[in-house]
């Protein structure tokens, strides 16, 4: 299936979760949940949920389980960007196409949607009709995959790497942790909702890997090279920042070499399960996850 009608397809069903699972919250009403509320439906390309949908999707799974845990995971991302906008970390004013949610709401009620968002996520993530082992692996992965030992520490250690040259070893780490981490996730709890076999799960986890580093690497370059409006965020705020990015460690051109690169790999690892299906039977959509892949090309943005 191509990429552009799931998208056509899904995106709304998205949409109409996270409001669902808002209005449901009991403390939804007043500022917070208005706070809350702004940032959820500011725009985004939702492509966390996408991707997690589009992965169960391509292993022949049942989609029509997924949106609690597809809801989860873009509350979590939405509250990982109230934060990362604040003026004690990147100190943005525009987000999705909008003034930041502490532009609108002030530092502390911006703080607290994001811990609303944050603590709802897992809330929503308990309910569904999935059986509850699958439930409770998949909690445990998001937790880990946006706490301190994934989104929070990149987070922590993006902001140490402010005004610091780091080798190339710990950006790469940086990138993992802060962006790779809850990409990684989406793959994981597709792979998990629709059952794939271990070598398929693992392979899976291969080509997340290479999507997130991938998708972090392109954000990089796009704060040089990409156009605010489109992005619906400022551009240049890295090198304001004195950020360590691809760009400012590789020069633009290395950077876009290493997003080929991974991108490239990524690829690959679709092949491989592919292949896998292909001896053992049953069937992959690969144009799926492979037409998504397409998006963090630079040449393809373009077009
Ligand atoms: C922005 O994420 C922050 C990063 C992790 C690079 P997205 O590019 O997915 O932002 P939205 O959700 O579309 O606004
Ligand atoms: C953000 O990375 C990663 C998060 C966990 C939010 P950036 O700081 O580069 O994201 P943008 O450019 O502000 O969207
Ligand atoms: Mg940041
Ligand atoms: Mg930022
Ligand atoms: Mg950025």
């Amino acid at each position: 299936m191509e990429f552009s009608l799931f998208e056509k397809r899904e995106k709304p069903l998205i949409e109409a979760a996270l409001i669902e699972f808002l209005d449901k919250g009991t403390y939804s009403k007043g500022t917070l949940g208005q706070a809350m509320r702004y940032s959820l439906t500011a725009g985004g390309k939702r492509i966390r949920p996408l991707l997690l949908l589009a992965t169960v999707h391509s292993l022949g799974g049942d989609t029509t389980k997924s949106y609690e845990i597809a809801t989860a995971l873009e509350y979590i991302h939405t509250y990982s960007l109230v934060h990362d906008d604040l003026p004690a970390m990147d100190n943005d004013a525009m987000r999705r196409g909008k003034p930041t949610n502490h532009k609108v709401y002030g530092e502390d009620i911006a703080i607290l949607a994001g811990d609303g968002l944050l603590t709802q996520a897992f809330e929503i993530a308990s309910l569904g009709s999935l059986p509850d082992a699958k439930k409770l692996a998949l909690i445990l992965a998001l937790a880990k995959a946006a706490g301190p030992m994934g989104m929070v520490a990149g987070q922590t250690e993006d902001i140490e790497g402010e005004n610091q040259q780091v080798s190339l070893e710990v950006l790469k780490a940086i990138h993992e942790k802060k962006t790779g981490e809850l990409l990684r996730f989406s793959v994981y709890a597709g792979g998990v909702i629709a059952d794939a076999p271990s070598r398929v799960a693992m392979l899976l986890n291969a080509f997340a890997a290479h999507f997130g580093l991938a998708f972090q690497i392109l954000d990089d370059i796009l704060d040089v090279v990409g156009d605010s409006k489109e992005l619906g965020k400022k551009t240049g705020m890295d090198a304001t920042l004195n950020k360590s990015t691809y760009p400012a460690l590789l020069s633009l051109e290395g950077a876009k070499a290493a997003l080929e690169n991974e991108v490239v790999g990524a690829r690959k690892t679709l092949v491989q399960i592919s292949e896998y299906y292909q001896t053992k039977g049953g069937q992959f959509d690969i144009q799926l996850l492979s037409d998504m892949l397409d998006l963090l090309r630079l040449q393809q943005r373009r077009e």
